[in-house]
């Protein structure tokens, strides 16, 4: 019994914030060599009489060692749980992830820059257009193929998603005397099947120049000024005639396919060369049309596809990628 009274009093006093030092206490009273297993072990020499009130006496002690030991484990993990709470201030922050400007727009902006630095300012027109400013103040006949409805998303009879930007020209030119000098950059849309050279929304910048005296050759120093500013002094360019109700005459540009380097592939349809804007002069009829004096004035209008435009400057094969905001692609934009 004075075992059993020593060793209440060393449970009760022992004191520790040290883990190993608690496992120790347990150990020694509780382990399979433990004091408390001798003490069991003791009973059999205990004269019968006394017995009973041993076997309580180490029952009660190993009550107090088992309490014991839960206070100190609980008061050694409260202790660590409020550390590990804590915050730790010289930690580097967590990185938020940087947005990235959709290539579209990079090369959008880009391509209105080119024309900023020779004298253009930028002007905008809506995405939903009338039938007027689209087709008919551009010179469109009313029976023109590119009113049928397979290529015309018609909104209400006479207003529709505009096909192309020229629609600004017409609004420009309703608004503003000569000499005029815009970049148009907007979204256009088409009754178009989806593929990798062709989509239904796609992109334009229309470039409109209005002065007296502006001819051909004012046109074709544009171009080359803005294919060396946009690609580079070694791209190849060629002038093929087309036509354009807007235009006479008209012409649309090629640039030697970057993708394949002339060789031929998807992009180019094997061709080695990529049609990426439309332009010419300025039909008299449109300055008439839209209140400009085509006997004292003249001018020239191009029109650049941008989706062409960033293709060959990111080499990107398919156009779909630009419509899927897939983060892995646009991501890689990040630091532009
Ligand atoms: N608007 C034409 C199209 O979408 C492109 C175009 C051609 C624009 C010639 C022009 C131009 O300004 O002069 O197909």
């Amino acid at each position: 019994m004075t075992n059993i009274e020593k060793f209440r009093e060393e449970i009760e006093q022992f004191r520790s914030e040290k883990l190993e030092e608690i496992e120790q206490f347990r150990s020694k009273f509780l382990g399979k060599k433990g004091l408390l297993i001798a003490l069991f072990d003791e009973i059999k020499n205990i004269p019968p009489a006394e017995r009973k009130d041993f076997g309580q006496g180490i029952n009660h002690l190993k009550q107090t060692v088992l309490e014991k030991y839960a206070a100190l484990k609980a008061a050694y993990e409260a202790a660590h749980a409020e550390q590990r709470e804590t915050p730790d201030l010289t930690r580097p922050a967590n990185r938020i992830p940087l947005g990235a400007r959709h290539p579209i727009s990079i090369v959008t902006r880009q391509l209105c820059d080119v024309f900023k630095k020779i004298g253009y300012t930028v002007a905008e027109g809506p995405d939903i257009e009338d039938d007027w400013h689209n087709f008919g103040a551009l010179n469109f006949p009313p029976e023109h193929p590119a009113r049928d409805m397979q290529d015309t998303f018609f909104v209400d009879p006479g207003v529709l998603l505009r096909t192309h930007t020229s629609p600004v020209q017409a609004r420009v030119m309703e608004a503003n005397r000569p000499p005029i000098r815009v970049v148009c950059p907007g979204r256009v849309f088409r009754n178009e099947a989806i593929t990798a050279r062709a989509h239904c929304i796609f992109h334009q910048v229309e470039i409109l120049c209005i002065d007296e005296h502006i001819s051909f050759a004012d046109l074709k120093q544009t171009l080359d000024f803005f294919v060396r500013e946009m690609f580079g002094k070694d791209r190849r360019i060629r002038l093929r005639p087309s036509y354009f109700p807007f235009t006479e005459p008209s012409a649309e540009m090629d640039i030697s396919c970057d993708i394949c380097n002339g060789k031929g592939c998807n992009i180019c349809k094997g061709s080695g060369w990529v049609e990426i804007l439309g332009c010419g002069m300025v039909d008299p009829n449109v300055l008439s049309l839209n209140g400009i004096d085509p006997e004292k004035y003249s001018g020239f209008a191009i029109g650049i596809g941008v989706e062409r435009t960033t293709q060959q400057l990111y080499k990107t094969k398919d156009i779909r990628l630009f419509f899927e905001n897939d983060i892995r692609f646009l991501g890689q934009f990040e630091a532009l």
